[in-house]
């Protein structure tokens, strides 16, 4: 199956005016009118929209738009999840602005969609109210997504053996809890699942820009705007992202990065990373109260530090 990675995000938010200040003026997004059923849509390149803010409750993710390459791939993924008998809706492909559009549910009850043909606005550049020079999304995707689900292993199955998702690497979180880290594309996770977190649904997603000086300016907005930054500025061992964490106005979280490798299915080999999962930085409440819970465990498993 070809897929090509997270094409659109939908998010439920209670306060779609903080949203708006919050991706235009930190972020960078664009805001643009918004589509049938939702309150505002943002772009981020060339595409019509990358993510659509629906106001409601509960907050969180409302869905997740999993990009096929063709009519094709789209098919052979709607039967394969078919014959494994998850229950599909054909809701109207306009809703998205896209040719063609399904929706299920994986088993954690989150939403996600499968679709082709996203519309371009492509006469109406993408200029960002924050100048941001760009984004990095175009064949791998607007960037990926962490959803904390009761078992990792349980919703390792359903993504990898129905929608065809690879394992690119994991990490133990301390006992049987653990983080996969798939892909779809070239990006080295589209889709992170971790059942070591309190909280079910969305932890965060990631978008990433295309020069280390929007980083950087976008590092100095947060803190000049008081935007709460649950992790400072750090890299992750594993796809090497040079990035910050900051509190969306929903709670959730939103990974900004810059420079995450990207994956050659020819010569990759799946590793286990152990640590911190940093190389450096990303210091925060998050991450530290997962690393406590983890050094905790390996203290009592008589393993010491690593
Ligand atoms: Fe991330």
């Amino acid at each position: 199956m070809a897929m090509r990675g997270l094409g659109y995000l939908g998010l439920n938010v209670a306060d779609v005016g903080a949203w708006r200040k919050f991706a235009a003026e930190l972020l960078g997004l664009m805001p643009v009118d918004a589509g049938p059923g939702d309150a505002l849509r943002l772009r981020m390149d060339e595409r019509a929209w990358r993510i659509s803010l629906h106001e409601g409750r509960p907050e969180g993710l409302a869905y997740a738009g999993w990009e096929c390459a063709d009519p094709a791939s789209f098919e052979q993924a709607l039967a394969r999840l078919d014959a494994a008998g998850a229950k599909i809706e054909r809701p109207d492909p306009a809703l998205r602005g896209v040719s063609a559009l399904a929706r299920f549910r994986d088993p954690a009850g989150q939403t996600h969609e499968l679709f082709w043909g996203a519309a371009l606005e492509s006469y109406t550049p993408f200029v960002s109210p924050a100048g941001v020079s760009g984004f990095k999304t175009a064949c791998i995707g607007m960037g990926h997504v962490l959803l904390s689900v009761p078992s990792a292993g349980e919703a390792f199955a359903f993504f990898s053996e129905r929608l065809g998702f690879r394992l690119t690497d994991r990490t133990s979180m301390g006992g049987d809890k653990q983080a996969l880290f798939l892909r779809a594309s070239a990006r080295h996770h589209s889709l992170a699942i971790a059942d070591a977190f309190p909280t079910p649904g969305i932890h965060h997603f990631m978008i990433e820009v295309q020069a280390l000086e929007d980083l950087g300016r976008a590092y100095e907005r947060a803190q000049a705007m008081g935007v709460p930054i649950t992790m400072n500025l750090g890299q992750h061992v594993n796809d090497r992202m040079l990035s910050f964490y900051v509190r969306t106005p929903s709670g959730f979280e939103l990974e900004y990065g810059w420079n995450g490798i990207l994956v050659d299915d020819a010569s990759w080999t799946v590793t286990e990373f152990t640590g911190r999962g940093d190389l450096w930085g990303h210091r925060g409440a998050s991450m530290d109260a997962i690393t406590a819970g983890r050094d905790a465990h390996d203290r009592a498993a008589g393993r010491g530090d690593r």
